[in-house]
């Protein structure tokens, strides 16, 4: 191939070798340090990290070429399935081939409408619990709250129980993606026996988690009680309503457990992340809320389940926005090069690790002007039409698209509504950006935003849009 390599920072000074700053970099600011090497260098750019290739892209074409039109040629890097394995055993997250295509096509029809409908009135019921539970609230903190909301939602949907004990296995959940996270980046990885106080968190996080859900897989097959969710349909595929194709296979004990461990961790956790980046972002103006509650009133009238004006779902825009500026999987798995390739006019090495950004995409001017800014009119359909295809892409993109992206929006459109309708919340100005955000395996607020709430009383809406102000 004659093409070059693409352009990058210099990797050598002299005698002095760069590669372990871009290391620390990427390690302890990737998210600072990827905007910079792309403002400087353009939209694929080259790097060494000690003996590896890394190239950063950040143009929507080129990443539809890496994870759509030639996917089969940019795996998952092996070194990142093997950490996720440790977590969530084979599980969609780490499959690949077959046994990927395998676990998918049978995965997807949780998804379907029926099954959709079902998750939409477990998750009003949850809502429901919450809601009445801050009636005697002036304050929340907010990830905390959505954690324990969303954790209840997805266990009572895949399992239809409720995990006891909840602060302790999403404290598990936790220090597991933290573990991931580290680990899958650091440079020396000691081994799982080891008893390190790190090492001994995770062992215990894992066990916790593996003896919960065996404790529940058991009791369901004791119980011969049937339900119509996920962990029936892994159970017993043939005699799934909606199993009318030929991937229904009969799955082990362990692959049961590691699909459960795969959603349940996928699922709950950046939900729980996304869900709080995005009210704090509506507690900081009323206006928004106003917009929302006036879609929320005209479907309540069965007047316009859109927004009156100008037909768009409003509530839609702003998670979508939210999901913009605060990307829960700020950052895609990384992928390998399988073999020698090209990227527009770029050389690619086979073994090259291929880095992709979602919040890079979406804070880059050149496809949404002041970035930094939050605004959900970026999402109507005369603006979204207007952008390049692929440049808002927080569920990711290809085969490994997000499996659960419908109901991850449908539960958020669902929850922002519901709450925006009851109560009025209030955060003070400029709390969102003075505050750190943290990129580990989601992208977390440093710290927990505390939520002022006073429960509406729709009559007298304008009264209490002051005191709530007021109050905090
Ligand atoms: C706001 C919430 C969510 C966000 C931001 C999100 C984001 C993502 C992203 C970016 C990917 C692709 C990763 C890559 O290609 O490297 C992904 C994959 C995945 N997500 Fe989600 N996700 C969310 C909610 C969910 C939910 C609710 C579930 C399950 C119920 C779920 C299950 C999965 C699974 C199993 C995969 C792997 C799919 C595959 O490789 O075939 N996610 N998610």
């Amino acid at each position: 191939m004659n093409s070059r390599l693409p352009p990058g920072p210099s990797n050598y000074l002299g005698f002095l070798q760069l590669t372990f700053r871009h290391y620390f970099r990427l390690r302890f600011d990737p998210i600072g340090f990827s905007k910079k090497l792309t403002k400087t260098f353009g939209d694929v750019v080259f790097f060494r990290i000690f003996h590896h290739r890394v190239i950063l892209v950040s143009h929507p074409k080129y990443i539809h070429q890496i994870l759509v039109s030639d996917s089969a040629n940019f795996p998952k890097m092996s070194r990142i399935r093997n950490h996720l394995r440790q977590a969530t055993g084979d599980g969609l997250l780490v499959t690949e081939g077959k046994r990927w295509h395998q676990q998918r096509t049978s995965t997807q029809k949780i998804f379907r409408s029926k099954r959709m409908s079902f998750f939409a009135s477990i998750a009003d019921q949850h809502i429901s619990e919450m809601l009445e539970r801050w009636q005697s609230h002036p304050t929340v903190e907010i990830e905390t709250e959505m954690t324990l909301l969303t954790q209840r939602i997805m266990g009572d949907g895949f399992f239809g129980l409720q995990l006891e004990s909840e602060p302790e296995v999403a404290e598990a959940v936790r220090i597991l993606s933290d573990s991931f996270y580290d680990e899958s980046r650091s440079i020396l990885n000691l081994p799982d026996w080891l008893p390190t106080p790190k090492k001994q968190k995770k062992r215990r996080a894992t066990t916790l988690l593996k003896d919960k859900l065996k404790n529940i897989i058991d009791h369901r097959i004791a119980s011969k009680n049937r339900r119509d969710d996920y962990l029936d349909m892994l159970l017993y595929p043939a005699t799934d309503p909606s199993s009318n194709c030929p991937h229904h296979v009969h799955a082990s004990p362990d692959e049961i457990m590691s699909q459960l461990l795969t959603m349940y961790i996928a699922g709950f956790h950046t939900t729980s992340v996304a869900m709080a980046w995005l009210l704090s972002l509506v507690a900081q103006s009323p206006e928004i809320q106003n917009k929302i509650l006036k879609q929320c009133k005209a479907e309540l009238a069965g007047t316009s389940s859109l927004d009156a004006h100008n037909q768009e779902n409003y509530a839609e825009m702003v998670v979508k926005e939210s999901l913009r500026l605060y990307p829960a999987a700020w950052e895609l798995f990384a992928r390998e090069a399988s073999q020698e390739t090209k990227l527009g006019p770029y050389h690619i090495p086979r073994g090259s690790l291929l880095l992709i950004l979602p919040i890079v995409i979406h804070h880059d001017e050149r496809f949404y002007s002041n970035p930094e800014e939050f605004d959900p009119s970026r999402f109507c359909t005369k603006m979204e039409s207007a952008r390049p295809p692929h440049s808002w892409i927080p569920f990711g993109l290809g085969p490994h698209q997000c499996i659960g992206q419908s109901l991850a929006l449908q539960q958020m459109t669902q929850i922002l509504k519901s709450v925006v309708l009851q109560f009025q919340l209030k955060l003070p100005p400029d709390s969102i950006q003075k505050t750190k955000v943290v990129p580990k395996v989601s992208l977390r607020p440093a710290m927990d935003f505390k939520i002022a709430i006073v429960e509406r009383n729709l009559a007298t809406d304008e009264h209490q849009n002051a005191e709530v102000c007021a109050n905090y």
